[in-house]
């Protein structure tokens, strides 16, 4: 389509983006020999190819979720995380992402030993090189799993808070601490107020809070994400649109949907993009922004792959493309001055 190279040159802001989603299937096999981590047994683990294809067949979010967690397992220095952080951020820089909030899971890494103060350090040393080469910012999101207990969630949270993470400057450096709070993992059967003291505490220390509501999990989850958990943003929210009450509320306070209508196909939440309710949340004054979730999961979509999918479904016109950029600018959580740069 010709308008794909328009959706290219546009300024794009990504919210939705797992950094451990990014690990592709041959980092994960040379990161897994480089740190002499054994990985399972099964015909899927016998080279990049076959993992790949057992990618390819994935039933649902649990299904996703099995090997998603096996591939943290090869991560472990801060150089694994900066060289995980650059890759993305080297490739999204390309596509025209102009910032990008990188969701990552603190409990994945810290039951093996591996210390959040090693994911930031990596983190941070390739988001200052990116921002020097190519002029992209970068954001962290530490999202609280769903499959552990709630206890784990709440002193996850606490270490966090203690070890001043969410602090917004260290040291008199402009160095922003983490952007947010997320929930993520396994939906169904994990109604979100489990989590809503947790989700009070950060409300009242000023941190933002975003959840994954509405992906396999019903609409009724995304009124409670709103409600019991003060959620700023909703991550997925496709299943909202099965509700018309909440499709209001979503409205009506204005809350950014971080969709990702690729991920949603290879998870089986949808059959196609054109299945994604994005027409229902343009007629009803729904803001979203389009997103690619775990990309090195999901055939190697990233975000311009995102876009283009969309633009076949749905033919938006130029107008509704530039509403659709601009309310992803609006609805990202960096400075307004930043944000006035990239507009
Ligand atoms: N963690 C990584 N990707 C996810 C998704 N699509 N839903 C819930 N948790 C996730
Ligand atoms: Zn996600």
């Amino acid at each position: 389509s010709p308008l794909h190279a328009l959706l290219t040159s546009m300024p794009k802001c990504e919210h939705h983006l797992h950094l451990e989603g990014t690990l592709s299937c041959e980092l994960l096999f040379s990161l897994a020999e480089a740190n002499t981590i054994p990985l399972p047994s099964g015909p899927e683990f016998a080279s990049p190819a076959a993992l790949r294809a057992r990618y390819a067949a994935f039933t649902s979010l649990d299904d996703f979720l099995a090997y998603y967690y096996i591939g943290f397992s090869v991560l472990l220095t801060a150089s694994d995380f900066e060289q995980l952080t650059y890759a993305y951020l080297s490739r999204a820089a390309h596509e025209n992402v102009r910032h990008a909030e990188i969701f990552f899971d603190p409990q994945g890494h810290t039951s093996r030993g591996v210390s959040v103060s090693a994911i930031v350090e990596g983190f941070q040393a390739a988001a200052k090189r990116a921002a020097q080469e190519f002029r992209i910012t970068a954001l962290l999101i530490p999202c609280l799993l769903r499959h552990l207990p709630v206890a784990d969630s709440k002193a996850c949270f606490e270490s966090l808070v203690a070890a001043g993470h969410f602090d917004a400057r260290k040291g008199g450096e402009a160095e922003p601490g983490f952007a947010g709070l997320g929930l993520c993992s396994t939906e169904l059967s994990q109604p979100p107020a489990h989590w809503a003291e947790i989700f009070a505490a950060a409300k009242s220390k000023g941190i933002r809070r975003t959840v994954h509501a509405g992906e396999e999990g019903p609409a009724r989850y995304v009124a409670a994400a709103l409600a019991d958990l003060g959620a700023m943003r909703i991550d997925h929210g496709v299943r909202a649109a099965e509700d018309d009450a909440v499709i209001e509320k979503l409205a009506e306070q204005g809350v950014l949907v971080t969709v990702c209508p690729v991920s949603n196909v290879c998870l089986r939440v949808a059959k196609s993009v054109a299945e994604s309710p994005l027409s229902v949340f343009v007629d009803k004054g729904v803001k979203f922004s389009l997103n690619s979730d775990d990309p090195a999961y999901f055939g190697d979509h990233y975000i311009q792959d995102v876009y283009c999918a969309v633009e076949e479904a749905f033919g938006f016109s130029i107008e509704q493309w530039a509403k659709i950029v601009r309310d992803a600018v609006d609805g990202s959580w960096c400075t307004e001055e930043r944000k006035a740069v990239i507009r």
